[in-house]
């Protein structure tokens, strides 16, 4: 046992996610349409916008909802599912919607649920109007508007139980079943040519990285005589924004659910839309242009509806999609994800503190947010978003543990939370407890919360059915609720141990509005010698009157941490009920391998 002093200490660099920055209130929405079509388009006739912008004011008074409240989104504990995959169909969640609220759940994100071929789960959109029939639950005989109506029950169902919907919509590309699409490769001279992007030989865009390596062997796919380009696979060719009808046409899209009441949009692989040769095609400066009509498109109709970016890039790079609080209204950390992994592999605190230093992740305007996450539908991250190369050999070699779970040659882990850790229900809860009380809003990806694993035979099954070897199927499998419920009974389960840490500190979370909207102060622990200790990673978390202290033990030893008279803890256990230990005279406070403590802090804490 190592012998720990506790200091505290302030920094004036601590506010990291807070800046000072004025929305662009001046500039009146629809000049910013306006604007936006200027800059994109030039040369072009503003006819058709201001038809759009005509749509707009009568969409506007078509919607009758309430108004959201300002920065939700910060107060949101997000979870991810597959409607099929959770439980069947929208009458599947409905049922489910008591677990979710009781587990702390207040805001749903659908993967994706529009009609598709699935050959990259639902992420290959062939129909943006339409809900997928097999997860609406209908017969085949049910008209369009029968469809509309199990939708819409769904979503009023949720917002009864104050649980928020927002869900996928790929703005980069198609399927390549898409009307558009077939019509668009028909002929040179097709209407629908111009809505994608075709070219004689693969010469264009030469210097744009491939993103699905492994898989894909080139962006450009032959077709007859012509080629035509995709970022991701060939299935799904890339939109031509320079067609301003295809911005024209996707803001439609996304209206036409706004107006049944969806709360947001998770904005897909927004960093490629914009393409120029001699670039990399990514992070253009028009591709924030486009972000910020969507977002002016959404202001109008429903201001507050979340626009979250999907930017898998440095936080350097995501910030500049929060604009100047006029683009996305969050985005994903990416980074934050791979270190918090790297942290507990190392028994370091460093890895977290470094990503969230502002040299790396820079501040974000007020009303923005992170959206922060363990796992999701996809791999585990390395591209890009690690610091160094070494980190992306590092966290692969201690968390590919099968060869099989490999993803894109070294550059993603595709296994579950509960199979990273070794099912190991301690590290799980440590890693939660890590993501739950550091700053930006929470994702829990759907089965995590009792320790799913991965899925092999859906795997199996789904690589036969895309012919594409996607490794990401491993951790998309069904949850099998009758064999979770006999699980849950038993207390020795894995499932029922992960479940109640889990859901306790979900539950907890949920009462805190400091975790979403509070600042962040790290508490610094030296031992006897006066040395750092790096192996508990604890802060301050503070808003209004909320002042909590957490510590995260890393470490696989316990640990003795000296309380000096900085601090004078009151309570006998934390905000979870989890006993405080302390040494005989009350001076040291005793924690568990792998243990975390959320204290409320009701001194002054000045020193
Ligand atoms: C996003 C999705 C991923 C999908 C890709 C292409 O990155 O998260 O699952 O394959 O976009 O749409």
């Amino acid at each position: 046992m190592q012998l720990l002093k506790f200091e505290y200490y302030y920094s004036n660099k601590n506010c990291i996610f807070v800046s000072q920055k004025q929305d662009n209130k001046n500039m009146n929405k629809e000049k910013v349409l306006l604007d936006c079509w200027n800059k994109l388009y030039p040369n072009t006739s503003t006819d058709k916008l201001e038809g759009f912008i005509k749509e707009l004011s009568n969409i506007k008074l078509e919607v009758k909802f309430k108004s959201h409240e300002n920065e939700w989104y910060k107060d949101a504990i997000v979870y991810s599912l597959y409607v099929d995959l959770f439980n069947k169909n929208f009458q599947g969640i409905e049922e489910k919607l008591d677990y979710l609220s009781d587990l702390g759940v207040n805001c749903l994100w659908l993967l994706p649920i529009l009609d598709s071929p699935m050959r990259d789960a639902g992420f290959d959109i062939s129909d943006y109007r339409k809900i997928r029939p097999e997860i609406l639950g209908t017969s085949a005989s049910s008209s369009d508007e029968e469809k509309k109506e199990v939708f819409v029950k769904f979503l009023e169902s949720a917002h009864k139980k104050g649980i928020k919907v927002i869900f996928d919509i790929a703005l980069n590309h198609t399927s390549d079943q898409h009307f558009w699409f077939k019509e668009s490769r028909k002929s040179e001279d097709n209407p629908f040519r111009n809505y994608y992007i075709w070219n004689k030989n693969k010469d264009l865009y030469k210097e744009t990285r491939l993103l699905f390596e492994g898989m894909e062997p080139s962006n450009w796919e032959k077709d007859g005589e012509w080629y035509y380009f995709h970022r991701f696979f060939s299935f799904q060719p890339d939109l031509n924004y320079k067609n301003p009808d295809i911005l024209l046409e996707m803001s439609r899209n996304i209206l036409y659910w706004l107006k049944l009441g969806v709360d947001g949009f998770r904005a897909d692989a927004i960093p490629y839309i914009w393409k120029e040769d001699g670039t990399t095609c990514e992070n253009l400066p028009q591709n924030h242009v486009i972000v910020r009509f969507f977002r002016a498109v959404l202001d109008i109709v429903r201001p507050h509806t979340l626009l979250l970016a999907e930017a898998c890039q440095k936080p350097k790079e995501v910030v500049k999609y929060f604009g100047d609080n006029d683009e996305c209204n969050a985005g994903y950390h990416f980074p934050l994800m791979p270190q918090m992994f790297k942290s507990i592999a190392m028994q370091n605190k460093e890895p977290i503190l470094l990503t969230l230093s502002p040299e790396i992740t820079p501040e974000i305007p007020k009303n923005s947010q992170w959206f922060t996450f363990l796992r999701c539908h996809d791999e585990l991250s390395l591209e890009l978003v690690y610091v160094s190369e070494e980190d992306r050999k590092y966290i692969h070699e201690n968390y590919c543990k099968n060869p099989k779970w490999d993803f894109r040659l070294g550059q993603g882990i595709s296994a579950r939370l509960a199979e990273l850790f070794d099912r190991d229900e301690r590290k799980i809860a440590l890693a939660y407890s890590i993501m739950l009380t550091l700053p930006g809003t929470p994702v829990i990806y759907y089965g995590d919360e009792f320790g799913k694993l991965n899925d092999e035979t859906y795997y199996k099954e789904m690589i036969k059915m895309t012919g594409k070897d996607d490794t990401r199927f491993l951790v998309r499998g069904k949850i099998d609720w009758e064999k979770l419920k006999i699980n849950m009974e038993n207390p020795n389960s894995f499932s029922y141990k992960v479940f109640d840490k889990l859901s306790r500190q979900i539950k907890t979370r949920k009462k805190y509005k400091c975790f979403g909207r509070g600042k962040i102060e790290w508490v610094n622990l030296i031992d006897d010698k006066e040395k750092p200790i790096n192996e508990i990673l604890s802060y301050l978390r503070i808003y209004k009157n909320e002042k909590l202290l957490i510590i995260n033990n890393l470490s696989s030893e316990k640990k003795v941490i000296s309380l000096e008279d900085l601090i004078n803890i009151n309570d006998e256990k934390d905000i979870m009920g989890q006993k405080i230990q302390f040494t005989k005279n009350h001076n040291q406070l005793i924690i568990n391998p792998y243990a975390y403590l959320w204290i409320k802090i009701t001194n002054n804490l000045t020193p």
